[in-house]
């Protein structure tokens, strides 16, 4: 593994593997125990889009693997004024060991892992968000013991988060449904990865969706970029909730997750939300250590 740009590119041996990792380092932080595997490294985080968990988790986990996080706003780099993603993949690896950025375009970190010559890692673009379901994934097997016999929905959009649920769900074997309004699906590339699978179905109906979950995930109706189409998207998205309704449905014991931010009363109410906040926010916590198992697989000596 040179990179994280997407979950497409990791084996499911390579996920287990990285969640092992990240297991490890959570004990050992837990426990005072010291993990400088990164010492005298450099990461350089680009943000084309507000952040708060992923700036403060790459941030903070670089800084207990004994390295330093520089953090790289899009309005600074010359990048924002259009200086070719190429030349900066060029210029920065010859100053960090490793670039974390979220953008828009998956081109854009593609282009950066082909031009670049250190490790490149996703932080979320328009396409997926690898380093948050990582850490969901973390968290699934933290709450449920392992991922045998267990069905993932997810409901709403069919987009970054969505994408990489899918791809990462079904590579550790669980089974995954998605409810999606029409217009909303995930693109041809997820859906024909995931068609290969007989546990993979996709609905319009969230009901139908939820029925024996043991997992239910969602994500906002208007994602960063889509705020111009946000009244538009509440119509859409309407009855594309995580609610009582649904938690019905779903096994008694299921959990609920969501990356954050969160919309209640939109693609969540309050009440779910609130009675499932113990594994939304491990989840958040997980983000770190997930993180840091990949910083160390990709850039430790
Ligand atoms: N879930 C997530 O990526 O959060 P931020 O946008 O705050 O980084
Ligand atoms: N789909 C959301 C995820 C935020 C972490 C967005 O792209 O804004």
């Amino acid at each position: 593994m040179k990179h994280l740009l997407k979950m497409l590119d990791l084996s499911g041996e390579e996920i287990i593997d990285i969640l092992n990792l990240a297991d490890q380092l959570k004990y050992e932080l837990k426990h005072g125990i010291p993990h400088p595997h990164l010492k005298g490294k450099t990461l350089g985080m680009i943000f084309q889009k507000a952040s708060t968990r992923t700036r403060v988790s790459f941030e903070t986990g670089m800084y207990q693997l004994g390295g330093y996080p520089l953090f790289l706003s899009s309005h600074d780099l010359q990048i924002g004024r259009g200086e070719p993603v190429q030349d900066t993949a060029r210029v920065l690896s010859r100053y960090l060991d490793g670039i974390m950025i979220r953008t828009f375009e998956q081109k854009e970190v593609e282009d950066l892992a082909e031009y670049g010559s250190i490790p490149i890692i996703n932080g979320l673009t328009d396409f997926c968000h690898p380093c948050q379901v990582l850490a969901d994934l973390m968290t699934i097997r933290e709450f449920k013991g392992s991922f045998d016999g267990l069905k993932m929905c997810f409901i709403g959009d069919g987009n970054n988060m969505a994408n990489s649920l899918i791809v990462g769900c079904l590579k550790v074997g669980m089974a995954v449904s998605v409810a999606c309004p029409d217009g909303y699906r995930p693109p041809a590339e997820i859906l024909d990865f995931a068609n290969q699978y007989d546990n993979f179905e996709i609905t319009d109906s969230p009901l139908k969706s939820a029925e024996n979950a043991d997992v239910l995930i969602t994500d906002v109706w208007a994602s960063m970029g889509q705020e111009g189409e946000a009244e538009m998207r509440k119509k859409a998205f309407a009855g594309y909730q995580i609610n009582d309704e649904l938690m019905a449905v779903a096994h008694d014991d299921a959990m609920v997750l969501h990356c954050l931010p969160a919309h209640r009363e939109e693609e969540i109410t309050e009440k779910v939300f609130e009675a499932h906040a113990k594994e939304i926010f491990e989840e958040a916590e997980n983000r770190l250590h997930a993180q840091k198992a990949v910083m160390v697989k990709l850039m430790a000596d």
